[in-house]
């Protein structure tokens, strides 16, 4: 294993209010992968990128970075972190080229009219390099939050919710920006709604929920390990419970009992499998099916149902105190 780029250890942050938006998160990311971070409102995601970026003071734990103490030798490795931030924030009134131009400046590095070119190039924002900001649309705007922060040619870049309220042609452009940037070996931690996003992009994921990472794992072992299948057979007639024949599968009655639902498997076959046994076994007891629609199960279903299972922990916590 190489040297992690960023190691993060009981990281724990509680606002002056007293809302703990992280509750000792352990985290470890590896020179070039994607990582995204998934998790509802509120969970902590711009909290721990804000205390790895030094926008948020920890209230305890340790960050290292490329092997490094953060806190300790800030001044040195911050060159080296990009972050795209969550809330647009810049002078509405720059123009975008000094805007980037700027930005690089502020981290000591010297002027690369070239390096700007390519940056605002790739973004296609060399055309509006002249306009100002406000006079952009906020899809474009986002990309200008993105070409500030790849300015400095960060090697460990952050972007938190850089698809937010960008239409699906803007998505498929940041992703391929993303995409070069991996190939040109920058490290990239993202948080994202879009489970699509994550899907699409990332080697690792993590699920993030009430300052906890509840999960981190290989995009394609967790749809593995969790991803399950659905198979709704719409029924000729309608049943009032599941057929004796039938109860050895994991199966519910849906929409007044007139379909009847499969959630199951292990993600490698044998749901597939025990769909296609369920069809064989009801025609054989003559239930007649008018439909058949199937779908494996995506990281949505998985993130739901962690975040669910993490509230009813909490919950019975609260019931149990109470
Ligand atoms: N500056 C602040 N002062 C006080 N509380 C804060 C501050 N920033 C965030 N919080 C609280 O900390 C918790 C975590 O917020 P955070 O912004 O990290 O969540 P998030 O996962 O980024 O959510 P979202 O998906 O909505 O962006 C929330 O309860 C939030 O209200
Ligand atoms: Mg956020």
């Amino acid at each position: 294993m190489p040297e992690p780029i960023l190691d993060i250890r009981n990281l724990t942050k509680t606002y002056k209010r007293g809302t703990t938006a992280l509750a000792g998160v352990d985290l470890t990311i590896q020179p070039g992968e994607i990582f995204a971070l998934l998790g509802p409102n509120g969970a902590g995601k711009t909290t721990l990128i804000g205390a790895v970026c030094g926008l948020v003071r920890p209230s305890g734990g340790e960050i290292f970075a490329f092997g490094e103490d953060l806190q300790r030798h800030w001044r040195r490795l911050r060159r080296r972190i990009g972050l795209v931030p969550q809330e647009l924030s810049f002078d509405m009134f720059d123009t975008v080229i000094r805007s980037v131009r700027y930005s690089r400046g502020m981290f000591g590095l010297p002027a690369d009219e070239r390096r700007i070119e390519d940056v605002l190039r790739s973004l296609s924002l060399w055309d509006k390099r002249d306009s100002r900001i406000r006079e952009l649309s906020g899809g474009m705007k986002r990309r200008v939050l993105i070409a500030k922060a790849l300015a400095h040619d960060p090697d460990l870049l952050f972007l938190d919710e850089p698809t937010a309220g960008v239409d699906v042609e803007l998505r498929r452009d940041m992703w391929r920006q993303i995409d070069a940037l991996r190939a040109r070996g920058t490290t990239i931690i993202l948080t994202t709604h879009y489970i699509e996003e994550a899907e699409e992009m990332a080697d690792r994921v993590g699920v993030i929920d009430q300052g906890r990472i509840l999960l981190v794992d290989d995009k394609t072992s967790m749809m593995a390990k969790l991803g399950r299948m659905e198979a709704r057979f719409a029924l000729a007639q309608a049943m009032g419970e599941i057929p004796a024949g039938l109860t050895d599968l994991p199966l519910t009655l849906e929409d007044d009992g007139r379909t009847l639902v499969y959630r199951g498997g292990d993600g490698q076959g044998q749901g597939r499998a025990q769909v296609a046994e369920l069809a064989q076994r009801l025609t054989r007891q003559n239930i007649g099916f008018n439909g058949l629609e199937t779908r494996q199960s995506s990281l949505e279903d998985i993130f739901v149902n962690l975040v669910e299972r993490n509230e009813e922990h909490h919950t019975e916590i609260e019931g149990v105190v109470a």
